[in-house]
């Protein structure tokens, strides 16, 4: 089928590639005219395993194409997929300007019968909306309007897009069903689940889907703190709870707190479309709040182990919002290497993946290419991002070029005997330190 993307980012992209290997024709395109020739020539601007590999496989075969506007995209398209970025939480939910305008591109080049996808994560009505701006534009089109989001986790985005726990195809019309079920033919045969719904169902199960793992975050992150205080262990108390079915040990990793392009926004818009609609969604603010005191109290464990931080330096390990990522957006990591910077400290920080960052004021991260340079005359090191790397260092050799040996480990991610043999202190989430003085 063939097939239109708009919008090249992280959804885009990644369902363009998807789509592509499963043998449809496709084109996509994007408002930045820079990315759109890095495509054509076979650069993926952000890091994913076997990204490269689609995107080079298609561009060879033909499956795959980039053109510099919506009309050359959506010329001959039977569907076309509406992946444009959504709002930045500080816009709030009523920013998806960017969605209608590319509804009204759309609506001017598209062919009769076409299938309009919204794959950006949206609020409950985009859809209908995005179908009121079409009719408007061109009152002789036919056409589907169809909600279908997509899941895929960074880091894993090929793979969650061929193989989902899930498609939803939440559609107004018997067309707009028939035409996707032929596009995700492949995925069907395969055994998936299909859950076909309405479009505003479809909509609420994404921002909702979001909310309750961020939610989920935010409840381990609350029993560390009860953890902290009565002295029971949080990992062992995650782990007795995640072994029943019914909770799931997934998403219950107390630490840092969430962060990321999705989870931060996407419960803070639930939140808003929800208060919009004259209903308190209370707990979901709570989870945010939650979250941020995950931040801090990660903060506070630095003070806790070097006192003053006017002067000293901490070295944070893994910027990346979470591991197997290049990606910065929201990550906690930038959060709090501002809010040390701030309070004087001097921040030097190392990712495997992160070649540059700037803080929350777009203050300049230093950052190093290995780890043992990122501590040399840190008084503490600070891990933000479980990168599994981190558990193999030399510890001897790290305390040697440290002036303090102290360690807040923000993802519980290290072996606290090996660095008490090491002479190092070290304070986890949710769970006891061990203070060697
Ligand atoms: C999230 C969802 O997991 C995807 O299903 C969704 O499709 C995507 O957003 C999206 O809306 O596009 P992603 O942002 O890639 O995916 O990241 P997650 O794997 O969900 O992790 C989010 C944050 O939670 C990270 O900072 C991670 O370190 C943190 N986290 C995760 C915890 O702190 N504890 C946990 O137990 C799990």
């Amino acid at each position: 089928m063939k097939v239109a993307i708009v919008g090249t980012g992280h959804v885009g992209l990644i369902t363009g590639c998807a789509l592509a290997s499963l043998g449809h024709d496709v084109v996509g395109t994007d408002a930045s005219a820079a990315k759109v020739e890095m495509l054509r020539r076979g650069e993926a601007p952000f890091h994913e395993p076997r990204l490269d590999e689609l995107l080079h496989a298609g561009l060879a075969d033909g499956s795959l194409a980039f053109v510099g506007s919506i009309a050359d995209a959506v010329a001959g398209a039977e569907v076309v997929f509406v992946c444009v970025g959504r709002p930045p939480v500080g816009l709030g939910d009523r920013s998806l300007t960017a969605v209608e305008d590319s509804a009204r591109e759309i609506a001017v080049a598209a062919d009769d019968g076409v299938v309009l996808v919204v794959k950006s994560t949206v609020p409950p009505g985009t859809t209908a909306r995005i179908e009121k701006v079409v009719r408007m534009e061109r009152p002789d089109l036919r056409f589907s309007a169809v909600s279908s989001p997509e899941f895929l986790r960074e880091g894993h985005a090929i793979e969650d897009t061929l193989r989902p726990d899930r498609l939803v195809i939440g559609a107004g019309d018997d067309r707009g069903i028939e035409v996707l079920r032929r596009l995700y033919a492949p995925l069907i045969d395969d055994g998936i689940t299909l859950i076909e719904t309405d479009p505003r169902t479809a909509e609420l199960s994404k921002l909702a889907s979001n909310a309750f793992l961020a939610s989920k975050i935010s409840f381990a992150n609350s029993l560390a703190r009860v953890s902290e205080l009565s002295g029971a262990d949080v990992e062992g108390v995650t782990e007795i709870m995640g072994a029943d079915p019914r909770i799931g040990s997934a998403f219950l990793r107390a630490g840092i707190g969430f962060g990321g392009y999705c989870l931060p926004k996407d419960i803070v818009t639930l939140e808003r479309v929800a208060a919009r609609l004259g209903y308190d969604f209370g707990m979901l603010r709570e989870a945010s709040r939650v979250n941020d005191e995950a931040l801090e109290a990660v903060a506070h464990k630095v003070e806790e182990a070097i006192w003053n931080l006017e002067g000293k330096t901490v070295a944070i390990f893994g910027l990346a919002f979470k591991a197997g990522t290049d990606d910065v957006r929201g990550a906690p990591a930038i959060a709090l290497a501002s809010r040390l910077m701030a309070e004087g400290a001097r921040v030097v920080a190392y990712d495997p993946m992160v070649s540059e960052a700037t803080g929350e004021d777009e203050e300049p991260i230093e950052l190093v290419s290995d780890p043992y340079t990122a501590a040399t005359g840190a008084a503490c090191i600070v891990v933000c991002t479980e990168w599994p790397e981190f558990r193999e260092l030399d510890l001897a050799r790290l305390k040697g070029v440290m002036t303090q040996p102290s360690i807040v480990d923000g993802r519980n991610l290290l072996d606290a005997q090996a660095l008490t043999e090491a002479g190092f202190s070290y304070h986890p989430v949710g769970r006891a330190p061990i203070d060697l003085e």
